[in-house]
């Protein structure tokens, strides 16, 4: 199976309403997404970012073209846990302590290990199966182990979300705006852990952001999308070194990129007018 993309989107569209309410969220869309990259998508409202994000997760199927993660259809690499979602907002169990919420999730699935060799070869990721209190410190979350969801700040229950969701070793994992409600040091700090997770477990991500200088920061690959109808209007390659630490910010290079990202969504605001 080496070889299969992560993720492959063919001809993808996909159409809410009918007649003269029609809103096409999705227009033949093409993407290729090899095993381990960090892509992110950005784009202005209702440009279908979140609708690309629900197909690839198996929440809904497209009206035309097809999706496949690694090489099957979302449905089942849904069934054999090969996808994880965070969400905006991190749904934690409020009666279970941050250790457990971040451990239970890998003990319920276990029988999906299975199904998942069958599609896929993982023997080199299942010998890094993840300490979860080990991640966890690594989130900065040492002190909370055993504390509740709602002992926490904002920034550290998405913290925990984020552990979770990489303990799970997805093989995909998808994130839609998972910082938006943080402020920008929060922010950037859990840039930082979630660069620190992927370098170490090289997972492939899809990512969905408003921010150009964390998709830049993050990405291998950033995805411009246009609104009217949803459609990808450019992929740039961010060909800056890693790891990619503060230190980046000061640099010409990022800077640059930034502009260029920052340029091409201007277009796709312009293209929404025309
Ligand atoms: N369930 C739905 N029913 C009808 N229309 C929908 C539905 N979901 C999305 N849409 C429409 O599809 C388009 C794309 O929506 P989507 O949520 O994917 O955009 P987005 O790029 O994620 O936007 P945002 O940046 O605001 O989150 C929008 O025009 C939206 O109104
Ligand atoms: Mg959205």
């Amino acid at each position: 199976m080496t070889g299969t993309p992560a993720l492959e989107l063919r001809s993808v569209r996909r159409v809410y309403g009918f007649g003269s309410a029609a809103t096409t969220a999705l227009d033949d869309v093409h993407l290729t997404v090899p095993s381990g990259r960090f892509v992110s998508l950005i784009g202005p409202s209702g440009c279908g970012k979140s609708t690309l994000l629900r197909l690839v997760a198996g929440l809904e199927q497209p009206d035309h073209g097809g999706v496949l993660v690694h090489g099957v259809s979302p449905a089942e690499a849904c069934a054999a846990k090969m996808i994880g979602l965070v969400p905006q907002s991190p749904a934690l169990l409020p009666w279970l302590s941050v250790l457990r919420n971040v451990t239970l999730p890998q003990k319920i699935n276990r029988g999906a290990g299975k199904r998942r060799e069958r599609i896929a070869d993982f023997a080199e990721r299942q010998a890094a199966v993840p300490d979860m209190k080990e991640l966890l410190v690594k989130a900065g979350l040492g002190d909370a182990l055993h504390k509740l969801p709602a002992q926490l700040s904002g920034g550290m229950r998405q913290r925990a979300a984020i552990v979770r969701a990489f303990g799970l070793q997805p093989d995909v994992l998808v994130m839609d705006e998972p910082f938006s409600a943080l402020d920008e040091f929060t922010r950037e700090s859990l840039q930082d852990q979630l660069l620190d997770l992927w370098e170490e477990l090289r997972t492939t991500v899809l990512f969905v952001t408003h921010s150009v200088s964390e998709a830049v920061r993050l990405s291998d690959t950033v995805v411009v999308m246009a609104p009217n109808p949803g459609r990808i209007v450019e992929s740039i390659d961010v060909d800056l070194p890693r790891p990619r630490g503060e230190r980046l910010f000061g640099e010409r290079r990022f800077h640059e990129y930034e502009d260029l990202v920052r340029e091409r969504l201007r277009r796709a605001w312009h293209s929404e007018a025309a």
